[in-house]
């Protein structure tokens, strides 16, 4: 199996010194960096934008994985791209032309993602996966860090890794909200490559992080 990639939300981090923060979990192993963009009306909660994305952007070289969960969309894509987004992911229900916002995240330079809310099927992105680097399983219902793993979606998962495997693409499969040491091993099994952990990562503090970030990687046997 190919590395699992773990990506700290940092909507768990200290929002008082979030360039600070970044430093610390890209030196204690993150391999991209999750950041929760909320608008208080896709979601019941508030965080950040642009402007704040472009003050981060130079605390570190790993990519920025930014989960939208704000609507509309296709106005601010643009933003985001000067921004310093890598990876820009949209929930389908957030628009009436997901094809069109997809195309419009490639066009600013961008890989486009499709996050999906536990009630929303995985056939959702059937017509769209050719135009997709990634796909987001929401494990919890977006808005708030430290909910409770939703396991019905370890299912949906799977399915997901077999129309991803089907496409002979490398389109990573990840999943978000509830991940820890005890549910990460679950969703890798059903086939993720990539796991979003707020709380986990960000307990305990900064001399805490490597060891968090190590007990959501895969175990290797000796
Ligand atoms: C929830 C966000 C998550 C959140 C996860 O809407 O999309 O990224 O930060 O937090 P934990 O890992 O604490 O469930
Ligand atoms: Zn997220």
């Amino acid at each position: 199996m190919s590395k699992v990639l773990i990506s700290p939300s940092i909507l768990s981090a200290d929002f008082a010194k979030l360039g600070e923060e970044i430093r610390a979990i890209d030196g204690a192993g993150a391999d991209m960096i999750h950041i929760d963009v909320m608008d208080g009306h896709f979601v019941p909660n508030l965080t950040f934008g642009p402007p704040i994305i472009e003050k981060l952007r130079p605390h570190t070289k790993k990519p920025f994985d930014v989960h939208l969960m704000i609507a509309p969309v296709d106005p601010f894509i643009t933003a985001f791209a000067k921004a310093g987004a890598d990876i820009l992911t949209v929930h389908p229900e957030a628009g009436p032309h997901l094809h069109r916002t997809l195309q419009a995240i490639r066009a600013a330079g961008m890989r486009p993602g499709v996050a999906l809310n536990p009630a929303t099927p995985a056939s959702v992105i059937e017509p769209v996966i050719d135009d997709i680097d990634l796909v987001l399983v929401m494990s919890v219902n977006p808005g708030f860090g430290g909910q409770s793993f939703i396991t019905s979606q370890l299912k949906k998962t799977e399915q997901l890794r077999r129309m991803i495997d089907q496409t002979g693409r490398d389109i990573i499969l990840e999943i978000d909200g509830g991940l820890n040491a005890e549910t990460a091993p679950k969703a890798i099994a059903a086939g993720v490559t990539a796991i979003v952990a707020g709380s986990a990562v960000f307990q305990g503090g900064p001399s805490a992080y490597a060891e968090n970030i190590r007990a959501l990687r895969p175990k290797v046997r000796v």
